[in-house]
């Protein structure tokens, strides 16, 4: 048979022809005369129906979920009041399943190893199985299309897109969530950002991008921190702390707008997120100072249950019980150095503070944190000795400095937090494909 082979998303425009199709049984449902199959494969679902002797051999009696199939017939538009994804039907005139790639029954039915009642952890180690539910793959494709727009949108204002290495010597974010290794001997550790590498290629690059693994080790259990989670990061030269925000806030409308171009990405964020609307520009600026002050008069207390004071963390609680409240994109700018990386460059006006912004979103809270870069050669070598890191490790990032320095300065965004607020997902760990965090290296 010569009939054309298509993807299951695909066919609304070739109704009334013969296809053939592959994908494996997401659903089946028996009538007397007639059974229907809803086959899965990457690109959709597909309706399927079998009839008459077809409904009655022995592989359609013993029919499991997860089976693969090959099934030819004729597209036809679904009767009207009945339901079926993209209004069609495939009436099915032959089918085949080989053997062995029948999906296993009884006890070991995918049905009965993955269902609601299956305890949590459990279904932890079956990622591997729960990924084919329809939650899973839709976060898992539209996370394959928000990284496809990072890209564009990046090409779009002509930045560069470079590597970094993730084996390193240096810190960037604080020792105490370095996952350290050994290295032939040395002492390594696994990167927590690529940001003081991205510095590095301002002068001979320009502008420039990564979008790499990050690692940190966070020895608790929240809904917003992984061990390994997928980082955005961009680095600009010769700009000032509103151009940063500018574009940051440029990068984050534009990568929507780019990710709901595509109609059936559009119809997944909306399946799972239906309220979700594009957010609206201006992002409201905030300073860390007004938040201090917000929080107070909303009776939101820090962490040991006390009034919030200037120099306080805002803790991931407070900072999202503010972001739901407020219910828009925040930049959060200004927060003071001692709360904030050796790296950070101080504000002109108030030295207390940086010119620093995390950007954060309903329901999740920081999904960004950038900053302007220290830029002068000593300013830098003193921040090293208040923070008590040795210099000498870094030395090819401070010797920069001595090279032509600029006012510089970039961001870091979280993928899974950026998709966890897009898609509406309670935590991190369902928006990335084998979670990693606290206790979990498998599967
Ligand atoms: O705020 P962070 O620590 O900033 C940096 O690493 C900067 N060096 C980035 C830069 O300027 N190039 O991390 C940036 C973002 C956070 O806002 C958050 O979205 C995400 O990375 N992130 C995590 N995501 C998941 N699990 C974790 N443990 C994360 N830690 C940070
Ligand atoms: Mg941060």
């Amino acid at each position: 048979d010569t009939s054309d082979k298509i993807t299951l998303g695909n066919g609304n425009d070739v109704k009334g022809t013969r296809v053939r199709v592959f994908g494996r049984v997401h659903r089946e449902r028996r009538q007397k005369e007639v059974m229907f199959l809803t086959l899965r494969d990457g690109y959709g679902y597909m309706q399927v129906v079998l009839t008459g002797p077809l409904s009655k051999t022995y592989d359609a009696l013993t029919l499991t979920r997860e089976t693969s199939m090959e099934i030819l017939g004729e597209l036809r538009e679904v009767p009207a009041g009945a339901h079926a994804p993209n209004n069609r039907e495939l009436h099915a005139d032959y089918y085949k399943i080989h053997s062995h790639w029948k999906a296993a029954g009884g006890d070991d039915a995918i049905t009965n190893r993955v269902s609601k009642d299956t305890e949590h952890a459990t279904l932890l180690d079956l990622r591997h199985l729960t990924l084919r539910g329809e939650t899973a793959s839709k976060v898992m494709i539209v996370r394959d299309a928000v990284e496809f727009a990072f890209n564009q949108v990046y090409k779009e204002l002509r930045f560069r897109k470079v590597s970094p290495p993730a084996l390193v010597q240096t810190q960037v974010e604080g020792g105490g969530t370095l996952f350290k290794l050994n290295y032939y001997t040395e002492e390594a550790y696994l990167t927590q950002s690529s940001q003081l590498y991205l510095e590095t290629c301002l002068p001979s690059m320009g502008d420039v991008y990564c979008i790499e693994k990050s690692f940190r080790a966070e020895k608790s259990l929240t809904r917003r921190h992984l061990s390994e989670y997928t980082h955005v990061e961009a680095e600009l030269d010769f700009i000032d702390f509103n151009d940063l925000l500018d574009h940051l806030e440029n990068v984050i409308c534009r990568v929507l707008e780019v990710t709901l171009s595509n109609p059936v990405i559009k119809q997944y964020i909306m399946d799972l997120n239906p309220e979700f609307t594009a957010p609206e520009r201006p992002f409201l600026r905030m300073k860390y100072e007004d938040a201090i002050k917000w929080l107070n008069e909303h009776e939101i207390v820090n962490e040991d249950g006390e009034a919030h004071k200037f120099g306080d963390d805002i803790a991931e609680a407070a900072e999202r019980r503010m972001t739901d409240i407020i219910n828009r994109p925040i930049f959060l700018t200004h927060f003071p150095a001692e709360i904030k990386a050796f790296y950070m460059q101080r504000d002109k006006e108030d030295p207390r503070v940086t010119e620093s912004v995390d950007c954060l979103m309903p329901g999740v809270g920081e999904i960004v944190g950038g900053s302007m870069r220290m830029d002068q050669l000593d300013e830098l070598m003193a921040a090293f000795g208040r923070e008590g890191i040795d210099p000498t490790p870094y030395y090819w990032y401070w010797e920069q400095r001595k090279y032509g320095s600029s006012p510089h300065g970039g961001y870091g965004l979280g993928l899974e937090r950026f998709l966890a607020w897009l898609c509406k997902q309670h935590t991190v760990r369902d928006c990335c494909l084998y979670p990693r965090y606290f206790g979990r290296c498998k599967p």
